[in-house]
């Protein structure tokens, strides 16, 4: 078992490259189910979800074939399965994406649920009334998910909550079926508009993905394609929001500016300057962090992904700030970690008040979820002394190289097996 050693108080300085998208890879992957044909993905994410989402197509009889560390060939001709069985999908919540696309292939699906991040009720009425609407009947038997339909036809699906995932496998299900379907009140996200432009090269009709009207009308045939993921929005505001902290100067590479101005202007508001290139934005700060209030929403919103980050900086900042989740019911489980370090965090149900305080110090502490564990590498970034991180693996599901590339930017940090006390600095 590894853990994360760091020594704080390092000023983060240089440039960063920013992988490609988690959430858009992991809609994209089982979206070359759809098309029985090669699928070419370049700018994909080396990160463990998805190592995960190509051992599912894999153990399903999809050919994969890497042709470097970012690169990916698919061939989903072979797949003859619609049945995704639960040591499969346990690591991944990503995996019920699984449903939307095989009952767009097979009008079948029989997927287990879904595991993943744990910070609050995770339905999925949304999904499974989205697929009863296009004619399937989806019911939960044995905490598997049964659908089945004679055909898809298209359907108006009003969403009663914003969800990314629904809209997400709404739209794969869509994509084949019959005749017009209409999403109303769907997820803007920039990896909704990202499926939407793989399905549309492998031959699809998506239009508005990015509006809170998504219209797909079924075609009958999808093709293979070559497609490269957008940068990853998250992975991106995680290092501007390090880079503030430790009152550095780092340039964040491969990145799209528009998907990251709600975090650009949290982060002014707190006494950063951000400077926005093409593909680039140079976070930088020389003064006191400032205290600010902080609301999560569906995008174009504060992203609910960058609260634990976000949160770091209001816990050092001068005076009080308030948060408050929009999206999830219980995403404050990290405070706990955070207080260990010295923060002084009121939560009640979806608020935090953050009452900024001198300095963090550093403390043996856990990552309980993939944010949360990132939001715990900037606490011991700027503690004082040294943190020690447990439950990594959750990290590791969707930063790439991260300890090599906090490294590169002056950080004090490195990987220790759990087993022995041998530490060992990482390469490079
Ligand atoms: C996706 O989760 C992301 N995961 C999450 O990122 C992200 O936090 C979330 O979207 C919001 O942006 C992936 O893309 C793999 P939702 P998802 O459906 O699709 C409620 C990360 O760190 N809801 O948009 O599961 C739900 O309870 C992960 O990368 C229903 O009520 O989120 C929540 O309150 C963590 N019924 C809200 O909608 C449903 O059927 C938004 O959830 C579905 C959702």
């Amino acid at each position: 078992m590894e853990k994360l050693v760091i020594h704080g108080g390092n000023r983060l300085t240089g440039e960063v490259e920013i992988s490609g998208a988690k959430n858009a890879a992991v809609a994209i992957i089982p979206a070359t189910l759809l098309a029985q044909d090669v699928c070419r993905i370049e700018n994909i994410p080396n990160i463990s979800d998805v190592v995960t989402m190509m051992h599912i197509l894999s153990s399903m009889g999809a050919v994969v074939h890497y042709i470097n560390k970012h690169t990916i060939e698919v061939d989903t001709k072979p797949v003859n399965s619609y049945i995704v069985p639960h040591e499969m999908t346990k690591k991944l919540r990503a995996s019920y994406y699984l449903i939307g696309a095989l009952l767009g292939r097979f009008n079948r699906a029989k997927v287990s649920l879904p595991g993943g991040c744990n910070f609050g009720v995770r339905p999925i009425d949304l999904h499974i009334k989205g697929f009863e609407l296009l004619g399937a009947t989806a019911n939960v038997e044995n905490a598997m998910i049964v659908a089945s339909a004679d055909h898809l036809t298209g359907s108006s699906v009003y969403m009663d909550k914003v969800s990314v995932g629904a809209t997400i496998n709404v739209m794969l299900a869509a994509v084949k079926a019959r005749g017009l379907t209409i999403i109303e009140n769907a997820a803007k996200e920039p990896h909704i508009v990202d499926l939407a432009n793989f399905l549309n090269a492998m031959g699809a009709d998506v239009r508005g993905a990015g509006t809170d009207v998504i219209k797909i009308r079924g075609v009958t045939h999808l093709h293979g394609c070559t497609y490269s993921i957008i940068p990853d929005q998250i992975e991106a505001g995680t290092y501007m929001v390090a880079a503030a902290a430790t009152k550095g100067d780092v340039l964040v590479k491969n990145v799209i500016p528009k998907h990251l101005e709600s975090i650009s202007a949290k982060l002014v508001e707190c006494g950063a300057q951000v400077i926005e290139y093409d593909d680039a934005v140079r976070v930088r700060c020389d003064g006191p962090l400032k205290r600010c209030n902080l609301k999560t929403m569906p995008h174009p919103g504060f992203p609910t992904d960058m609260q634990p980050q976000m949160s770091v900086i209001l816990s050092i900042a001068n005076g009080t700030s308030l948060v408050s989740e929009g999206v999830w019911d219980n995403r404050f489980r990290y405070v706990d970690q955070l207080i260990r370090m010295g923060a002084n965090v009121q939560v009640d149900g979806t608020i935090a008040v953050f009452q900024g305080v001198e300095e963090l110090t550093g403390a043996p502490v856990r990552a309980d979820d993939l944010r949360a564990g990132a939001a715990m590498i900037i606490a011991g970034l700027v503690a004082r002394g040294t943190t020690e991180i447990e439950d990594i693996i959750y990290i590791d599901r969707g930063y790439e190289d991260y300890v090599e590339k906090l490294r590169d930017l002056g950080a004090d940090i490195y990987r220790k097996d759990f087993r022995d006390d041998t530490a060992q600095p990482a390469a490079g």
